[in-house]
């Protein structure tokens, strides 16, 4: 099933391709031009579980891609290894080279704009991927920049939605709220933020009282950290801690290992959720050892990041923006990846959303 839909997503998007057009080319194989075309990929490091599944992707179908169209899309992609400045000097590199186009997902986003000054002069376009820059970063050079991801925001609201829909609502042991902590990802990344902000406003809207047994605890993302700390908050919370929110599986994963060896059931006494739909969450969502999950659509984020680059590449403009839902996940059917169309957005547009989500934020604290 998974495969008849990757194949059908493709062939719409060669089809999209082909009809944009490229200049004409004389190839026989589907309407390229037969070029070779330069691709500079910086992840921010190769050792997670999400980008893995969204490295991965983004090779088989730029392979598709130069395998159908006619052109050749050659990829290098490096390993920032979480550290800014060794990402900063492979991005350099690509400028150096010349590459066509820069697929980034930054270390530290906040470096966004000396990349795109740098990034400008060369007249190279770059796509950022992953970790969500400032506006102002996307407007120094409009048209040719552009940020494909998903809002954090959410995947933070469907978490709280899930653990609201249970039975128990949270609140296991009947007190009146829901006692949780949080597992928190990265403070360089606002979905970290958002996610850890969204799971429990989820919770205030649908009229739950909650408590936070603890500040959340910092977890990078992986799993081993998310057992460490979770094995603490059992141990100093006992019975006590009813809903774990991880901002990520990899944490929700390590969660359920500290939860199953302190001897409580999933499920049963406490509840866990995570984001992203890895496949040893989702292992674990079948067996019901895991409350829920949030899909972070790799599939078509990587997909839309390489549409995108298609058409830098070829000289056009494109958006701002180009968002990819996310999708609440209770059963694995849930999690299948099917084509679907992001939403564009201008930086005028995005900065007016962000405006009055600044506004009602203040509203409700
Ligand atoms: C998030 C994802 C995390 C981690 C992070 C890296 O979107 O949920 O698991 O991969 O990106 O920036």
């Amino acid at each position: 099933m998974k495969k008849s839909l990757k194949f059908l997503a493709l062939s719409a998007s060669v089809l999209a391709l082909a009809a944009c057009g490229n200049g004409g080319g004389s190839d026989a194989s589907g309407g390229g031009s037969g070029k070779t075309y330069q691709v500079g990929v910086a992840i921010y490091k190769f050792d997670d579980n999400f980008m893995t599944l969204y490295r991965e992707e983004l090779e088989t179908y730029f392979n598709k891609l130069s395998e159908e169209t006619g052109d050749k899309y050659v990829l290098d992609i490096q390993d920032g290894k979480q550290d800014q400045a060794t990402q900063t000097e492979q991005i350099n590199n690509f400028i150096a080279q010349g590459k066509d186009v820069i697929l980034a997902n930054l270390v530290d986003p906040t470096a966004a704009g000396s990349i795109i000054n740098q990034a400008k002069s060369a007249e190279i376009p770059v796509v950022l991927i992953n970790r969500e820059p400032e506006v102002e970063e996307l407007e120094i050079w409009e048209g040719k920049t552009t940020y494909v991801g998903a809002d954090a925001t959410q995947s933070g609201t469907y978490q709280g939605e899930i653990i609201a829909a249970t039975d128990s609502k949270g609140d296991i042991n009947g007190d009146g709220k829901v006692n949780y902590i949080t597992l928190f990802g990265d403070p360089a990344n606002v979905d970290a933020q958002q996610r850890t902000a969204y799971s429990v406003k989820a919770l205030d809207d649908a009229g739950i009282k909650r408590e936070a047994l603890a500040e959340p605890y910092l977890a990078n993302w992986d799993t081993a950290k998310g057992q460490e700390v979770t094995a603490t908050a059992l141990e100093q919370f006992g019975d006590k801690l009813e809903v774990v929110f991880a901002n990520n599986d990899g944490m929700a994963v390590g969660a359920v290992t500290a939860i199953k060896a302190a001897g409580r059931t999933v499920g049963k006494d406490i509840l866990v959720v995570g984001v992203d739909a890895i496949p040893d969450a989702m292992e674990l969502l079948e067996k019901g050892e895991l409350t829920g999950t949030v899909l972070n659509d790799h599939y078509n984020q990587s997909h839309t990041a390489a549409d995108v680059a298609v058409k830098l590449m070829k000289g056009e403009d494109v958006a701002s923006y180009y968002w990819v839902n996310y999708v609440k996940v209770t059963k694995a059917a849930d999690a299948e990846l099917k084509a679907a169309e992001a939403k564009t957005e201008t930086t005028k547009e995005a900065k007016a959303r962000y405006e009055e989500r600044a506004k009602s934020e203040k509203n409700s604290n």
